[in-house]
């Protein structure tokens, strides 16, 4: 149905070889029954246009870059930038910037929710040269947000503007919108500064990159998610804030944003330990190793659950794999309290002379080391996802390449003679 009329009125066009003006990045998670429609209206709304669409997507468990492929692999305007391992709306516009054909790059939601007719004003808003990026804006016209699923929503998108606005010295009405055209160039130039942290891309590239880009912004009616969900929850919050740190750290300690969220959980979990051990002795009377154990068992909880939920969010471990990560990063972490007590007691008995609190700054410092190395590779690693990824795509490329190889009419003998050892 859908497939074959599409077919129909995309590849002939798709034939004439002129420069690629316009590369539509569309950033794609879980986004399947989105796809063709995306396409289908990307055609018809770039007429004078000649356009390419870059989807990049995160091994979506929906079969999205399936669909993906199987549009690409008859209309040459549509290519799949397919990531394994990994996660993040940021770094997936920036991945599909640098893989544009085209010097002007559009950024566009995968969900429908972008206006695909405001795209021919936003391109040439950038090709006139009448600014750097030019933005969708959703409050330029009553009722623009409307399609902003709840009122919660409504207030992290006002707080989220104010704040970027007022942190980052703009008077931008929309400067979190996903929906912007940019000149490739600017991207580049943003490069060495990006955070690729989260949902803010525009304002990444906006405060990346030198000089600051001259933006302008156009109106557009966000409209509601027929199909699929928002991947955007609570969690925003957090990565604005670590956003806001990294852009204002990494100046002058250039600490990668994991690791400092990382450490600042920790710290939270000291507080907690010190608190537990306090109350634990002086109101209910407790032996100190007693309480000690108990506050140390607490604080490691608290440590994993909000790593696990904040910093490791795109890697999060659920069900059964969160116990089991949970015992990981103790056994692990215990390590490091030991090394701790080891290396202040070291100093304190090599140099009397020191204030005590040096020494353990030095180990406390160590642990946090220690535990942010260890369990990046034993608890949030990668490698386990990966298989499980590489399960869901084999199966369907198995399906095709006995089609594949009917196509150039030789039997499957000729891919894989029956002979030859395989390595
Ligand atoms: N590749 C990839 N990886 N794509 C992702 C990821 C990811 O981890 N997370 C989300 N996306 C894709 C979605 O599939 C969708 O196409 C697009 O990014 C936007 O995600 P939504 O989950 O639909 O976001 P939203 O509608 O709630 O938020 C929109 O408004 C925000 C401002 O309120 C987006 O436009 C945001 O960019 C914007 O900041
Ligand atoms: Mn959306």
């Amino acid at each position: 149905m859908g497939a074959l009329r599409f077919r129909g009125t995309i590849v002939d066009r798709a034939a004439t070889s002129q420069k690629t003006q316009l590369t539509v990045v569309i950033p794609t998670f879980n986004e399947r029954e989105n796809i063709r429609e995306i396409v289908l209206r990307l055609d018809r709304s770039l007429p004078d246009i000649a356009w390419e669409a870059i989807f990049v997507d995160d091994c979506s468990k929906d079969g999205t870059s399936d669909v993906v492929r199987d549009i690409a692999a008859t209309d040459s305007r549509v290519r799949l930038v397919l990531r394994h391992n990994r996660r993040g709306l940021s770094s997936a516009v920036v991945e599909g910037a640098l893989a544009a054909s085209a010097d002007i790059v559009a950024v566009m939601d995968g969900d429908l929710q972008h206006d695909e007719k405001v795209l021919p004003q936003l391109y040439a808003a950038v090709a006139r040269g009448e600014a750097d990026i030019a933005l969708a804006s959703r409050f330029l016209t009553p009722g623009g947000a409307d399609g902003l699923s709840s009122e919660t929503r409504h207030k992290i998108s006002n707080t989220g503007i104010r704040l970027a606005n007022s942190l980052f010295g703009l008077s931008l009405t929309d400067p979190l919108t996903g929906f912007f055209a940019i000149r490739r160039d600017v991207v580049l130039d943003a490069l060495p500064e990006l955070s690729e942290i989260g949902f803010k891309i525009l304002l990444d590239l906006i405060t990346a990159a030198k000089p600051r880009p001259k933006v302008v912004e156009l109106p557009f009616n966000f409209r509601e998610r027929v199909h699929g969900e928002s991947k955007l929850d609570n969690r925003v919050m957090y990565d604005f804030f670590l956003f806001f740190v990294e852009k204002k750290i990494a100046p002058i300690v250039p600490l990668p944003a994991r690791f400092l969220s990382f450490g600042l959980i920790n710290s939270f979990g000291i507080l907690i330990h010190l608190a537990i051990l306090t109350l634990l002795v002086n109101a209910f009377g407790s032996g100190f190793p007693n309480a000690a154990l108990a506050a140390t068992l607490v604080a490691m909880a608290f440590n994993y659950w909000a790593n696990n939920a904040l910093t490791y969010r795109d890697r999060r471990l659920k069900g059964g794999r969160f116990y089991l990560g949970f015992l990981v990063f103790a056994g692990l972490s215990s390590v490091g309290v030991i090394a701790n007590v080891g290396v202040a007691s070291m100093l304190v008995a090599q140099y009397d002379s020191l204030f005590y609190l040096i020494p353990a700054a030095l180990g406390a410092l160590l642990t946090v080391v220690w535990n942010y190395v260890v369990t990046l590779a034993f608890v949030w690693g990668q490698d386990r996802a990966t298989a499980r990824q590489v399960a869901r795509l084999r199966p369907k490329l198995a399906a095709e390449i006995p089609r594949l190889d009917a196509a150039r009419g030789a039997g499957p003998a000729s891919i894989a003679p029956a002979h030859e050892p395989r390595a």
